[in-house]
């Protein structure tokens, strides 16, 4: 079983995440040792505040900056953590510069308090509408859509997927509700949202998925991480 993380703050110096280049490597080596072999670096992309091809300029720099540090063994990615606004719309030929590598899946993020009846539904479904498949980080940091069952249901019918966060499958209040999720085929991906050293999401990784495979079966674990697998193969 191969193990992909889709979504990581390991860029240096670019957002809230790895602060230096040997942080970076501390959080890749930290990966590797939890049985991750591919890698996307997806640093946060604020679409209202920042111009997109001022965000590219900067994560190429980020990545330049790390690549010949990256250790062996592990095959990595560029993305973004995409916050979608309006403002993403307005911008010309920057939706594929900001999925995973050369594939048409972008990681996306949303104010937390929405409940996709609004703006949000809509722009969801234009990127649909582009050609761009939304893959809907940590989907357990919005109370109102985990709290409305059909919206998930509906969302993933228009062809989204949703991606948890490893370290929440640690936590009692929020495993069992995921658990269910994954258990219906709500949820397609875990990855670690790793940011620091300090906030060592990462280590969470192994956890999860033991978690997850003694409470639903090899299976389950094996559906999860072929479906990482799948998105990374297409970059
Ligand atoms: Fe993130």
């Amino acid at each position: 079983m191969k193990h992909c993380d889709l979504h990581t703050h390991i860029l240096p110096s670019i957002d809230d995440g790895s602060k230096s280049v040997e942080e970076s490597v501390k959080l890749l080596r930290g990966l590797k040792e939890q049985g991750v072999e591919c890698v996307c670096f997806t640093p946060h992309y604020y679409s209202h505040m920042v111009p997109a091809k001022e965000f590219l300029r900067k994560r190429k720099a980020a990545f330049e900056s790390l690549k010949d540090s990256i250790p062996q063994g592990i095959e990595v990615r560029l993305g973004a953590e995409v916050f979608v606004t309006d403002y993403l719309f307005s911008q010309e030929n920057v939706l594929n510069k900001l999925c995973y590598g050369k594939s048409n899946y972008m990681l996306t993020e949303f104010a937390y308090s929405s409940d996709f009846e609004d703006g949000s539904y809509t722009n969801l479904l234009k990127l649909k509408q582009k050609g761009i498949t939304p893959v809907f980080a940590h989907i357990e940091r919005y109370p109102k859509l985990m709290k409305n069952h059909d919206k998930i249901v509906d969302m993933v019918n228009m062809g989204i997927l949703f991606q948890t966060n490893a370290v929440s499958y640690c936590e009692i209040g929020t495993r069992k509700k995921l658990l269910r999720l994954v258990d219906e085929g709500l949820v397609h991906i875990v990855a670690t949202d790793v940011h620091s050293e300090k906030r060592n999401s990462y280590k969470y990784y192994g956890a999860a998925v033991k978690y997850i495979e003694k409470k639903l079966g090899r299976a389950a674990v094996e559906r999860l991480c072929q479906n990482s697998v799948e998105i990374f193969s297409k970059t």
